[in-house]
């Protein structure tokens, strides 16, 4: 979704918005602009496309020591040069970068339309803001732009420059992602961490209602009520390496690549020397849990197929019942929460506002709120009773990868947890769980060393245009992952299903050289799967199998196999889903797609 930047100081500010914009890619975006003060004038560039097309587009000698960046994410209107951010108010006095929905927009245009005279240049809802501000502005940007957020309704996170006043950048929030970059002599905001890194480990995290008034050299942040907040600095400990591709043709094969370290984190930094687990930032205790009768899980994408897992390791080891629903879905058909319930919300953005907003509707109903969050300090977390974060690092290819296996991790550990409080778990299962646990990162990277024979059959298959995912148990849920993964990055038309339905229709689609994807890593239903490969293979399926290593059979009946290295059948996903995720891979590049960026994705959803 939408990216913004912004640099007030005593530099020339274009370049560092080009940067903070450059590590905003991945958010996704089909548009990019600046805005900057040149001798009193602002001057916007803003093209469609990438960054590259904005970068030749610019004036090599425009200087400026206060500017605004963007890169837009189309939802009011098609990729466009005039649909591009900043947006002028009319006499030009004002530009704005935005990135949101404006909900009562048309509202607020039709108004400007006729009663103000005011002329519309893009379709976006954004351009309302600049012409908002304009006609509130009378010498003081920050009341400005405090009576402008007043009529509007909706999420923002907005920044505002004026040529009248060249040494001040106002910003507000509203469940849009926003943060500030303290430097020396030059101050920051931004989207995200990613984009300021390189000037500033020094952040301020910037909340709901928020406004903020920066100069080169002072920051200032106030509430709704225009009151100042203190705000603690929120120093950041991660190395900007950590979102570079260290030698990796592509951000999502390093992430790939990166699993048994994220997962290693997620589970070590947890069990003390008796392994026993302590979650630091889950608050509750044995009493609090003994209330909770219910629970959902809630969350959108592959986080949502993190959470169908979850909910099987939550009722196996806490025999606690779970729903799992996706977040834009949860809201809109009144769900049975109240002050019983436990709420998890699973994120690895800790930004998509479906999950957010259903995370305050089960609030509002009196639930409990726990999250499973990458980013630290995003809203979810924020906004959470209880916080497990999933150590993967900064994830930046758009298909999330690293983030699925430690969210999988998380829940292992969550439901672990559970289950000893409540005292519904057997020792011995706990134990083997455990063990299970410590061993995964090994067995990452023993899949990740046979990812050449992936790489070989995505080369046989990247043409393919009839894809299936079949599995059965947790295997089924793998399949939607393994699907989504594939769909999203190559842009075949693939999609998963319960192998035991599909005789009930879907295999009428079935046909010579269609290529399913049969998932069996479940002991215990490994016969059944036999069954329903044969039934695609007598249909003319290719066939290309995941199974744990010893269970021979499978090769009698599939056309090639891979073999994941043996485990508990619970936490056989974790490994399972590596060879998913490289066949997405190699197949999406085999195709040419640009595999970190996928058109029309964006990798922080903040609209509904
Ligand atoms: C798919 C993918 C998306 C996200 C979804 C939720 O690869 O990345 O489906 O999982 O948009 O995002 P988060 O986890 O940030 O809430």
């Amino acid at each position: 979704m939408c990216g913004i930047v912004g640099y007030i100081g005593t530099q020339n500010a274009v370049p560092y918005l080009i940067e903070g914009l450059s590590k905003l890619e991945y958010r996704g975006y089909d548009s990019a602009g600046i805005a900057i003060n040149i001798d009193n004038q602002l001057k916007i560039f803003k093209t469609k496309g990438r960054l590259k097309n904005l970068e030749e587009i610019l004036d090599p000698n425009a200087k400026s020591v206060i500017g605004i960046g963007h890169t837009r994410w189309a939802t009011h209107g098609a990729p466009s040069n005039l649909n591009a951010h900043p947006h002028l108010n009319q006499s030009e006095t004002i530009a704005v970068i935005h990135n949101g929905i404006i909900e009562n927009y048309m509202e607020i245009k039709e108004w400007l339309i006729k009663d103000k005279k005011v002329t519309f240049k893009s379709e976006t809802d954004s351009e309302v803001i600049a012409h908002l501000v304009d006609y509130f502005y009378e010498g003081d940007l920050l009341d400005a732009v405090y009576k402008a957020v007043d009529r509007m309704i909706g999420a923002y996170a907005i920044g505002v420059i004026s040529k009248d006043e060249p040494n001040r950048l106002v910003a507000v929030r509203k469940d849009s992602p926003l943060i500030v970059g303290l430097g020396e002599n030059e101050n920051f905001i931004a989207s995200d961490i990613p984009a300021l890194l390189k000037y500033t480990r020094n952040m301020l995290l910037i909340e709901n209602d928020e406004f903020v008034d920066l100069t080169k050299d002072k920051v200032t942040i106030y509430n709704s009520l225009r009151q100042p907040v203190e705000r603690e600095v929120f120093k950041v400990t991660w190395d900007i390496d950590s979102a570079e591709k260290e030698g990796f043709e592509h951000f999502t094969l390093k992430e790939i690549f990166e699993q048994p370290k994220g997962v290693k984190e997620t589970v070590l930094r947890r069990l003390n020397n008796k392994d026993e687990i302590v979650l630091e930032g889950v608050n509750f205790d044995a009493e609090i849990l003994k209330n909770i009768n219910k629970i959902y899980i809630v969350a959108c994408g592959t986080a949502y197929h993190a959470g169908l897992i979850g909910r099987r390791a939550i009722e196996q080891f806490a025999k606690i019942p779970v729903e799992c629903d996706v977040a834009s879905e949860f809201r809109y058909r009144d769900p049975f929460v109240d002050d019983k319930t436990l709420f998890i919300a699973v994120s690895q953005s800790g930004e998509t506002l479906d999950t957010l907003q259903s995370l305050r509707e089960a609030k509002r109903k009196g639930a409990r709120i726990l999250s499973i969050v990458n980013v630290v300090g995003s809203s979810v977390a924020r906004e959470s009773d209880d916080l497990l974060y999933t150590w993967a690092g900064p994830e930046i290819g758009v298909a999330s990868t690293k983030a699925y296996t430690t969210q999988l991790t998380a829940f292992y550990l969550l439901a672990l947890y559970m289950g000893k409080l409540k005292g519904s778990i057997e020792e011995a299962l706990y134990k083997a769980v455990i063990n299970g646990l410590k061993t995964m990162p090994d067995l990452i990277q023993e899949v990740l060393d046979k990812g050449h024979e992936i790489q070989k059959l995505a080369a046989g298959q990247f043409n393919n245009e009839k894809v299936f995912f079949m599995g059965r148990g947790v295997d089924c849920d793998l399949a939607y992952e393994g699907s989504l993964k594939l769909k999203e990055i190559s842009y075949i038309n693939s999609f998963a299903i319960a192998a035991g339905e599909l005789k009930h229709g879907t295999i009428a689609l079935i046909e010579d050289e269609t290529f399913v994807v049969a998932l069996a890593t479940q002991e215990k239903l490994y016969d059944k799967m036999l069954s329903n490969i044969k039934e695609v293979k007598a249909r003319g399926a290719h066939v290309f199998a995941i199974a744990q290593a010893g269970n021979d059979q499978i090769l009698k009946t599939s056309d090639e196999v891979f073999f994941i290295p043996r485990t508990m059948d619970e936490l056989a996903p974790i490994l399972a889903v590596v060879p998913t995720q490289l066949l997405a891979y190699y197949v999406s590049a085999l195709r040419g797609n640009d595999v970190d960026k996928p058109r029309n994705l964006a990798k922080s959803v903040t609209v509904e």
